[in-house]
């Protein structure tokens, strides 16, 4: 798919206030991801409370604008926006009037006149989210565009390894599968090097983009890498991505014979990952993803804190010193 032309934030009209938004791994330094795992875990220890309602963003707007399926995406971003007490919208493309033709931009602006504070969407076009900043005087937050970028994914994603190994700089993460459709591939090489990760992708020619060590990762066609790794962080076979009659794979099941993560392929104590939705038995034995070194579920929890913390964050805009941050909620 062609990507979206946009216009930079920094070109709004005379007047216009300038925005913060969330569109890519690339809008952030490392400050500022250090900065939201740490509001994030902020809001873990607030939720662990019996009243897990926190005030912080009464009388704020925030909408869910999904034109893709997701089940941990749309839930989490929901459940935050109602834990921090702002008022939200979920819409989904389906039974909208985008089913009546609607493009994105009278969409946008449809929404725009309830002055949402936060719009978050997911579109399967790259660049949507970037287009959404044209029609809107709301922050957008890139909820997964296309095989582009899903940053609030990475961070999440880099919290539960910090929460789980206590640390981020020097992990070795391997991640494996389809990277040519991954998103989260994307996003996730480019937060993991930024704090001081190293990678390793691991599977077939044909689903490696040509190119992709320029990120600052190594490849590898063999599956027996993983072994190395602090971390396997398991893709999911994109099949709605793979255009129908080419052929990526001669089929599922070699795949899963030559690249599928088995309990024979890992260490005792090697962690694993996988962003969900998982497809049992193909790309992760159905043991590995019940197993206790198994950080799935966690990823989903990871997920609540860490959407609180980007809404936050980009509310407030900008640092938080974080015990009062705490206070400021509690
Ligand atoms: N990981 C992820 O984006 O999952 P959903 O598609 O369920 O939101």
């Amino acid at each position: 798919m062609a990507e979206l032309h946009v216009m930079r934030d920094d070109q709004r009209p005379p007047g216009k206030p300038v925005r913060r938004h969330l569109l890519s791994i690339g809008d952030l330094d490392r400050d500022d991801v250090e900065r939201l795992l740490a509001t994030a875990q902020s809001f873990g220890k607030a939720l662990e409370r019996e009243v897990k309602k926190l005030p912080t963003l009464r009388g704020r707007t925030i909408i869910n604008l999904f034109y893709e399926s997701s089940t941990r995406t749309s839930s989490s971003f929901e459940l935050a926006a109602k834990r921090l007490s702002a008022d939200t919208m979920s819409i989904k493309s389906s039974g909208s009037s985008v089913d009546k033709g609607e493009s994105l931009k009278d969409t946008a602006l449809t929404l725009s006149a309830y002055d949402p504070d936060v719009i978050v969407i997911r579109h399967p076009q790259i660049g949507a989210p970037q287009l959404v900043t044209r029609f809107t005087d709301a922050h957008v937050v890139n909820a997964g565009d296309g095989k582009h970028q899903h940053p609030t994914q990475a961070l999440l994603d880099l919290y539960t390894m910090q929460e789980e190994l206590g640390r981020l700089e020097g992990l070795h993460v391997a991640i494996v599968g389809d990277v040519l459709h991954s998103r989260v591939a994307r996003s996730n090489i480019q937060a993991l090097i930024m704090v001081g990760a190293s990678v390793t992708l691991v599977g077939p020619p044909s689903l490696m983009p040509r190119g992709i060590e320029a990120m600052g990762c190594e490849v590898t066609h063999d599956i027996a890498a993983i072994a190395h790794a602090d971390v396997v962080y398991v893709l999911r076979m994109q099949k709605e991505r793979m255009e129908a009659g080419s052929a990526f794979l001669p089929s599922l099941r070699e795949y899963t014979a030559m690249w599928g993560v088995t309990p024979e392929r890992l260490r005792p104590g090697q962690k694993v990952m996988h962003p969900g939705p998982m497809n049992r038995g193909v790309e992760i034995d159905a043991r590995v993803a019940d197993s206790s070194d198994s950080l799935v579920e966690r990823q989903v929890r990871s997920g609540l804190v860490v959407r609180m913390a980007v809404l936050y964050d980009l509310l407030t805009h900008g640092p938080v010193a974080i015990p009062s941050a705490v206070q400021e909620v509690a």
